[in-house]
């Protein structure tokens, strides 16, 4: 915030440093749950919250108990913490070279049947999970099936695969995680911040070689059970979309996808 306040996030800090006092002791009895970044992350912060905070009588008796808890903690300098944007983050892809990578991104429904390395997957995830999402929560898992045999099975699920939804090598699904957000107000962030991450992942795909299609989950009783069932989905997971992905065969037809003109997408300052 600008200009700092002195005194800030009193709403929240006590039940921030009691989760963070569960999380320290679950760590202790059980390592291999604990997420060793994550409480990293939340040791900078409250270490560097601590340093700017206060006083004020709540704050000053939290810091005790942080500090109780930092005693186990290897010292670090907190690097996980909010800093000057400064200049590192200038983009190193020109606007000419993301033009053309989005215009080489059409819908590929055809595949050659070679395998699709894990590893291509996994980065395209990785430029997925630097997607914006509301309060960072990233409240979606992208599932993926590269088994010939599975692959069928999910693809054969949603509606709109018929007559090519048996060559695709992979198949994901993009799974919303609504536990994240349960009040109903906030029930469309899971839809919102996985399509953002899809877009992410569309691309990432692309920049590597290879194709895909989005292809639509429909909102019906039979299909949801019968994902829910193979993916043993909990009650609270909502199929967002699927992704066919795979190296595009250079002989498969390819829709023509006109796209409406910039005045049709855009205005500015129309008001009333
Ligand atoms: C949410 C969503 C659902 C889609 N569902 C299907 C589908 O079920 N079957 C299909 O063949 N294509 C599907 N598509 C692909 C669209 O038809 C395609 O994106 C659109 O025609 C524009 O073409 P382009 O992707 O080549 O630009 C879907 C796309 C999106 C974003």
């Amino acid at each position: 915030m600008r200009p700092q306040h002195e005194v800030f996030a009193l709403g929240y800090i006590k039940e921030t440093i009691a989760c963070y006092e569960r999380a320290r002791q679950l760590a202790k009895v059980s390592p291999e749950l604990a997420c060793e970044t994550e409480l990293q992350w939340v040791s900078d912060v409250l270490t560097r919250y601590f340093e700017v905070a206060g006083p004020h009588p709540i704050i000053d008796s939290l810091r005790g108990r942080f500090q109780a808890l930092q005693a186990d903690v290897p010292q670090r300098v907190p690097t996980a913490v909010p800093h000057e944007r400064g200049v590192a983050g200038r983009s190193p892809v020109g606007y000419e070279e993301l033009l053309e990578l989005a215009r080489c991104r059409r819908s590929v429904r055809w595949f050659l049947q070679k395998p699709v390395p894990r590893e291509l997957i996994d980065r395209a995830v990785a430029v997925a999970a630097l997607s914006p999402s509301a309060c960072n929560l990233q409240p979606f898992e992208f599932r993926v099936f590269d088994d010939a045999e599975l692959a069928q099975e999910v693809a054969s699920i949603p509606t709109g695969t018929s007559g090519f939804g048996r060559n695709f090598p992979v198949i994901v699904v993009l799974v919303g995680k609504l536990h994240a957000w349960p009040k109903e107000p906030d029930r469309h962030l899971i839809y919102v911040d996985a399509s953002l991450a899809a877009m992410a992942f569309l691309l990432a795909l692309e920049a590597q070689g290879l194709g895909s299609c989005c292809l639509n989950w429909p909102d019906l009783e039979p299909q949801e059970r019968r994902m829910a069932r193979l993916l043993g989905l909990e009650p609270d997971d909502r199929v967002i979309m699927l992704i066919a992905l795979g190296y595009p065969d250079p002989k498969g037809m390819m829709t023509h996808s006109q796209k409406k003109p910039l005045a049709e997408l855009r205005s500015f300052n129309i008001s009333g």
